[in-house]
């Protein structure tokens, strides 16, 4: 069997680019392969959280994925603290990646800003972190939005100097699966920005806890420009830079549908941006109201959820425990 790993960060609740840039598509792999999802607050603390926050959402995280239709009957929800082999793993890893390796990712770049010198040393590390993640359980296909890419082939990177060093065929080499039309769900306020949980408006993203009102109001003030919707995909990385907000709404439209955006195009292409951000809001809050009644209905049981990653975690180290084990007698670590 194929196995899936993939993460989502519990530094807030989850945003429409979450949703339709991986969360949707992990629920439709569950049919083909063996799947871990992972609320990965060790990565959240690589930029400071409130501590009561990071349980709240941790909780939330984990409510969400249950609502959106995980089967942990089948497959694993895991809070990643409660497996400390990740971090064990990841360490060994901080020895077999290189630090140039680490200075060309760009969401280090991007969330470190101007202030580099005053970054955590542990978003630096980050994505060996991640990689610990993906090969102590040496799964082969990662599931993420467009962003990821990078550190997925990070990993196989990683897993490769390690096979090579160690002389060894121990590790996979992993795929990453993106798909679908919102693989780069942008903000709402700025077609050239990624949709995300941490910009400072709240009306650059929908949430997965907002409501319809809020949902009708977001969507309703974003960003256009002053033409008609455009009635054909854009044809050139030119043409999408021309319009980003107008193609961002398609792709979430077509995500949301699940069409193409040439389909959205031949049915809305010509109207004014009013009537479709009409039918925008409509289909996004049938979409996603499911979803967050169930979310809420979840996250008031916390004893259900918590029960649910407890389950996880101790699925999670049997199978991580041999593997970390192996990876001690490679490397030369004794065990007396
Ligand atoms: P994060 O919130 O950074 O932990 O991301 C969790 C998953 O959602 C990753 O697979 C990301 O690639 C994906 N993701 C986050 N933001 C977006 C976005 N704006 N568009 C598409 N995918 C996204
Ligand atoms: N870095 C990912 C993100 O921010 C989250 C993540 C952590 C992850 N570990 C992972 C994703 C392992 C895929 C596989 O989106």
């Amino acid at each position: 069997m194929k196995r899936i790993f993939s993460g989502i960060q519990p530094s807030g609740g989850f945003t429409l680019g979450n949703y339709l840039g991986a969360v949707k598509n992990w629920v439709a792999l569950q049919k083909d392969y063996e799947c871990i999802y992972c609320i990965v607050d060790l990565h959240a603390i690589t930029q400071w959280q409130d501590p009561q926050e990071l349980r709240a959402n941790s909780r939330l995280g984990a409510a969400t994925l249950m609502a959106v239709g995980i089967d942990t009957r089948k497959h694993i929800i895991l809070l990643q603290s409660l497996v400390p082999h990740h971090a064990q793993l990841a360490w060994v890893f901080n020895c077999v990646a290189r630090v140039g390796w680490m200075n060309r990712m760009t969401q280090f770049k991007d969330k470190a800003g101007k202030d580099r010198e005053s970054a955590s040393l542990g978003l630096y590390a980050y994505p060996s972190l991640m990689a610990a993640d993906i090969l102590l359980y040496k799964a082969t296909h990662v599931p993420v939005g467009e962003d990821q890419k990078q550190h997925v082939e990070l990993t196989r990177d990683i897993a490769q100097k390690f096979n090579h060093d160690y002389k060894v065929d121990f590790f996979p080499l992993t795929e990453p699966l993106i798909y679908g039309e919102a693989t780069r769900v942008m903000s709402l306020r700025d077609g050239t920005k990624k949709m995300s949980k941490s910009d400072a408006s709240d009306y650059s993203r929908i949430n997965l806890t907002d409501d319809a009102d809020t949902i009708a109001d977001k969507i309703k003030k974003a960003k256009t420009d002053p033409h008609p919707l455009p009635d054909a995909p854009p044809a050139s990385d030119k043409a999408r830079a021309a319009r980003p907000e107008a193609y961002n709404l398609m792709g979430i439209y077509a995500a949301l549908a699940e069409t193409t955006i040439d389909a959205v195009a031949k049915e809305h292409g010509g109207k004014q941006f009013s009537a479709f951000k009409n039918a925008l809001t409509e289909l996004t809050v049938a979409k996603l109201g499911p979803v967050t009644a169930e979310m809420r209905r979840l996250n008031a049981d916390p004893g259900a959820v918590d029960a649910v990653l407890r389950e996880g975690a101790e699925r999670c180290r049997t199978m991580a425990e041999p593997v970390l084990e192996e990876v001690y007698r490679i490397v030369g670590f004794l065990k007396p």
